[in-house]
């Protein structure tokens, strides 16, 4: 595409604008110093005024000429010829030029702006940076839109319909230059002067790609011109069009010339020595480019082949980056990922979900209950009056009201003292109403009675347990090795050890503290390296402390505020392990520095986490690390993945509109979801809302429908020659579309793994298969089975490294050899196929021998039976019928809309039919009245009539005027004639 500049050479043409000499009005022009009327639209000038405001003479324009405007033209504007792939929209006259469009199907080199939908056609526009030239001589709809150069500024920028327009970049008064570019179809010529190779080849492949040279290309003198320049194939994988005809020519000569040597045709020429050959060059795609949160910017990713890399939440989105690096770049990656099981939120969780554990099993009575829950609804509204943020405030609200509501049906039960049984389910609805309530105060009041380290075990337990098998649902790969706080104390010991030996850590009180200040000030280290603007910030730090560690004397052991805790004293009723300091438990941040630090040594390539683990997590994580290994490089990659939302609100487990996966995996299918993210860039914000779903399920729907349109045309039966199928401007061109498109697929990912664009690109891609597929059902021809197959392959294999496909065999070689394992669609499909076609033949029959019952049976068999089994067939007129193995779900849900739509209409035209039969029975009755009859009824109105029933008189006893007479007799007529006809119709026995 690059080589547009060089290839059209084109003609700079300068228009000046002279400032005029003279003035004339509007409607005339200047000719020889003096002013000549205009010829009116649609004509020429044949003459030239001879004296001042004068009129010349005017001519009307020729046949295929038009005029648009009044005008000082001498001639008529020629009108356009549209070519063979369009149609003439608009025929040229006079006054206006023809109009042309691409016959339908046809939007050759265009991007759908539009879908085509039921009461709309597909709308096209060309590519942004092309636009749309529509003169005879351009070859191809859309051009590349051209650059101004240096000193020239944009007079008009490109658009669909018009190229750049360049203008000076200062225009003196008075004098204006445009420049204007005049097109010429590129041809050898141009091309063979291009000195550049690169420019050349270019060049060539974008003519070659306006070319069939695939089939029945016949060389001329210039192709074999231009080849004798060429040295080889282009090395650049984008140039395949100058590749393929390149090896077409070379079959046809014999390799480029040897210099000196007249190049003849391979048969005349007795060759002795082998012709040099020279390897295709590397192409040199381009190189994977990740955010770095350490730069803040896109950065090279490390030629390392092996990655090493600790993940630490957002699973699904570094799930995705993983198989990416792993499957696309193929990088060598080595995967670690943290269970924390220590920390101050499961210490306090264990102990709540204990005591109340032990609470419930006490059986408490009623009084008990009641008497407790009143006791800790005091605390708690406490802390209900203390709460600022609203939401938090709210939430608390509805445990309280809750717990209210579920307490008066049972003080009633006592007081009226109703069976035993009646109140015990009262008590036990209590009970769980107030289960956070009753927890926290059982917790403030019991919690230091809690000693035994194994409670704090169990909960962890349950919930990595859960935490493996939500991954699975979610088809997350495991990881290559996963560390548990709680099995690396020892190792996070030494490494405090380390730290305080090092100078960067002290201990106040039996807990160990990390010297910010220290490391701050010291020459090797920088401390806050990923948020500086946040050092300092106490609410963050506190936050990152834990709920149990940030009582007053905690936070009067440090020497400085911005200080974090490496080891914590354990207080009665949390965990504790020995160690020198006295017994204790391990700081937040120091897990993953341990655990990393023992796994990878002093440096690892990426490290990855949610945005919001940046401070004061990940920096201090950081800086403790580097003080550990005292260098400056502990993480070379800091990938840091966007927010989770619930539609539009920051999910929080405090707040409870926390969504739990298995809660999602209920409503959506797991590769749904992964669309999901697919579809949003990692680092922005990924909202959970019924919005992002239904793009992802249209995306899904999308995608299977032409998976499955494609299987069903490779199922077509064909001997193995018919399966290769020679090659028309259609094939060609969407093959083009192809691999431009992977090119794109492949840009998009060295973006910063820019899934969304690669999911917009695959999406275009099918959309121009859909597309072909149209141009050749409309021909009645088939599509190219080999070309689709690749097509549907590549799609297949992508969305198989993001992981939106599962891969069907497990571990090592399939058991039992190819053919044994179950795979439905191979099983039933032949018997599907013979079922269908079966059906069409009897179809046919049924038609031509008008047998209604047969037609009903076979829709029957579509609409009621198979759908039942999981299979579509779809009827389309004078085509075999499409089988498809759709989810029986789905084709119920669709049996149920089209019974709906079909319903709708049908009521629809009941009623119409209704009102007809109303309006005829109107009509009828409205006949049946003998004309002399039709006013006596009319009491109200009139009081004698005349012999023929024609009224006189009305009810005052006044006559009738004139006008009012003549007005009567005139419906009097109209009813006569109605009457007659109703008496013929009752004559010919037409009506009973
Ligand atoms: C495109 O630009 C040309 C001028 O270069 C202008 O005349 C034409 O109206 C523009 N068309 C559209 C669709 O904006
Ligand atoms: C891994 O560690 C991070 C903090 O370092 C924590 O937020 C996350 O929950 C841990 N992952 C698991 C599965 O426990």
């Amino acid at each position: 595409m690059a080589g547009w500049p060089a290839l059209l050479l084109l003609l700079s043409v300068t228009v000046t604008v002279a400032a005029d000499i003279i003035s004339c009005d509007p409607n005339e022009y200047p000719y020889a110093n003096i002013c000549c009327q205009r010829c009116q639209a649609g004509h020429h000038i044949s003459r030239h005024c001879s004296r001042n405001h004068g009129v010349g003479e005017c001519a009307p324009c020729e046949h295929n000429t038009f005029m648009a405007h009044a005008s000082d033209k001498t001639e008529c504007f020629p009108c356009v010829q549209c070519r063979d792939d369009q149609e003439i929209v608009a025929e040229c006259t006079m006054t206006s030029d023809r109009r042309c469009q691409c016959k339908r199907g046809s939007f050759y080199y265009q991007e759908i702006v539009a879908e085509c939908t039921m009461t709309s056609d597909r709308r096209c526009q060309c590519k942004r940076g092309s636009f749309y030239c529509d003169s005879a001589d351009c070859v191809e709809n859309c051009f590349r839109c051209s650059r101004c150069p240096k000193n020239r500024v944009i007079r008009y920028p490109c658009n669909a319909t018009a190229d750049t327009v360049c203008g000076e970049a200062n225009p003196e008064s008075g004098l204006q230059r445009l420049f204007v570019k005049v097109f010429r179809p590129p041809d050898y010529r141009s091309i063979l002067s291009i000195s550049d190779e690169a420019a050349r080849a270019r060049a060539l492949n974008e003519h070659l790609s306006t070319r069939s040279y695939v089939q029945g290309y016949s060389l001329s003198q210039a192709d074999v011109d231009v080849f004798r320049q060429l040295s080889a194939p282009p090395a650049d994988s984008r140039l395949f069009h100058v590749a393929r005809w390149f090896r077409h020519i070379e079959a046809l000569l014999g390799g480029p010339c040897d210099k000196g040597e007249p190049c003849g045709l391979r048969a005349s020429k007795g060759r002795r020595v082998q012709p040099q050959w020279s390897p295709p060059a590397g192409t040199q795609p381009c190189k994977l480019r990740l955010y770095n949160s350490l730069t803040r910017n896109k950065v090279l990713s490390s030629q390392n082949t092996i990655l090493n890399w600790v993940v630490t939440g957002s699973y699904i989105s570094f799930d995705i980056l993983r198989r990416v690096l792993k499957d696309y770049f193929k990088f060598d990656v080595f995967y670690c990922m943290n269970i924390t099981d220590i920390d101050d939120k499961i210490i306090k969780r264990a102990r709540q979900n204990y005591l109340f554990e032990q609470y419930r099993e006490r059986k408490p009575q009623a009084e008990q209950l009641l008497a407790d829950v009143c006791a800790a609804l005091k605390p708690f509204s406490i802390k209900l009056s203390e709460t600022t943020d609203p939401d938090k405030k709210q939430m608390l609200e509805r445990i309280q009201h809750a717990v209210k509501l579920a307490t008066e049906p049972l003080e009633k039960a006592v007081q009226s003292k109703l069976p035993g049984e009646e109140v015990n389910s009262r008590v036990e609805v209590l009970l769980e109403e107030a289960k956070d309530l009753l927890s926290d105060w059982l917790d403030s009041t019991f919690g230091s009675e809690v000693t035994d380290n194994s409670i704090f075990s169990k909960l962890p337990k349950f919930w990595e347990a859960e935490f493996h098998k939500d991954m699975e649902a979610l088809n997350v790969l495991p990881p290559d090795v996963l560390t548990r706080v709680s099995e690396y104390v020892p190792e996070i010991v030494n490494f405090v050890q380390k730290i305080m030996d090092n100078g960067y850590g002290y201990a106040s009180n039996g807990s160990v503290y990390f010297d910010t200040v220290k490391f701050a000030s010291s020459e090797k280290h920088s401390y806050g390296k990923l948020v500086p603007e946040a050092v300092g910030d106490q609410k963050a730090l506190q936050e990152g402390e834990g709920d149990l560690s940030i009582s007053a004397d905690r936070l009067s052991e440090k020497r400085s505020p911005s200080d974090f805790a490496l080891w914590k004293a354990s207080k009665p009723g949390e965990p504790s392990w020995p160690c020198p300091w006295g017994k204790g438990r391990p700081g937040w941040h120091i897990e993953c520095s341990a655990m990393a630090g023992t796994l990878l040594g002093a440096s690892m390539d990426i490290h990855g986490g949610g945005f919001d683990l940046r401070f004061p997590h990940h920096d201090n994580e950081l800086a403790q690390s580097e003080a550990y290994f005292e260098n400056d490089c502990w993480v070379r990659y800091f990938l840091h993945t966007g927010h989770l939302t619930i539609a539009g609100c920051k999910m929080s487990k405090s707040l409870k509109n926390f969504i739990t996966i298995k809660d999602a995996l209920k409503k959506h299918s797991a590769r749904q979801l992964r669309l999901a993210f697919l579809m949003h860039s990692w680092k922005d914000t990924l909202d959970y809302s019924s919005n992002t779903m239904e793009s992802a399920l249209q995306y899904e729907k999308f995608m299977n429908e032409f998976f499955l349109n494609v299987k069903d045309i490779l199922r077509a039966p064909v001997d193995i020659t018919g399966q290769f199928e020679k090659w028309e401007e259609e094939e060609a061109e969407l093959n083009k579309n192809f691999y431009d498109k992977k090119m794109a697929v492949h840009e998009a990912l060295c973006d910063n793994v820019d899934t969304r664009t690669v999911m917009e690109e695959m999406r275009a891609l099918v959309s121009q298969c859909n597309l072909y597929m149209a141009t050749r059902k409309a021909a009645r021809r088939r599509p190219n089975r080999a070309l689709l197959e690749n097509i549907a392959l590549y799609l297949t294999h992508m969305l198989k490294i993001f992981g939106a496909i599962e891969e069907e065999s497990t571990l090592g070689f399939p058991v039992g050899g190819p053919g044994t394992s179950l795979n439905l669609e191979a099983t039933v499909m032949p018997y599907l196929q013979v079922l269908s076609e079966f059906r069409e033949g009897v179809r046919k029959i049924a038609r031509e021998k008008k047998v209604p019952e047969v037609l009903q049976l076979s829709d029957a068999l579509r609409d009621d039976v198979l759908p039942e089994l999981g299979v579509r067939f779809e009827d389309h007129e004078g085509l075999p019928t499409v089988v498809k193995l759709v989810d029986r779900d789905t084709l119920l849900k669709e049996r149920e809309e089209k019974k709906r739509v079909e319903e709708e209409k049908r009521k629809k035209k009941e009623e119409a039919a209704r009102k007809k039969q109303e309006q005829e029975a109107a009509k009828l009755a409205k006949m049946k009245i003998p004309p002399s009859e039709m006013f006596l009824s009319e009491s109200d109105k009139y009081s004698k009539f005349d012999e023929n029933g024609l009224p006189t008189h009305d009810t005052e006893g006044k006559e009738l005027s004139k006008g009012q007479t003549k007005k009567l007799k005139k419906l009097f007529e109209v009813q006569e004639k109605l009457y007659k006809e109703y008496l013929q119709m009752v004559q010919n026995g037409s009506f009973q």
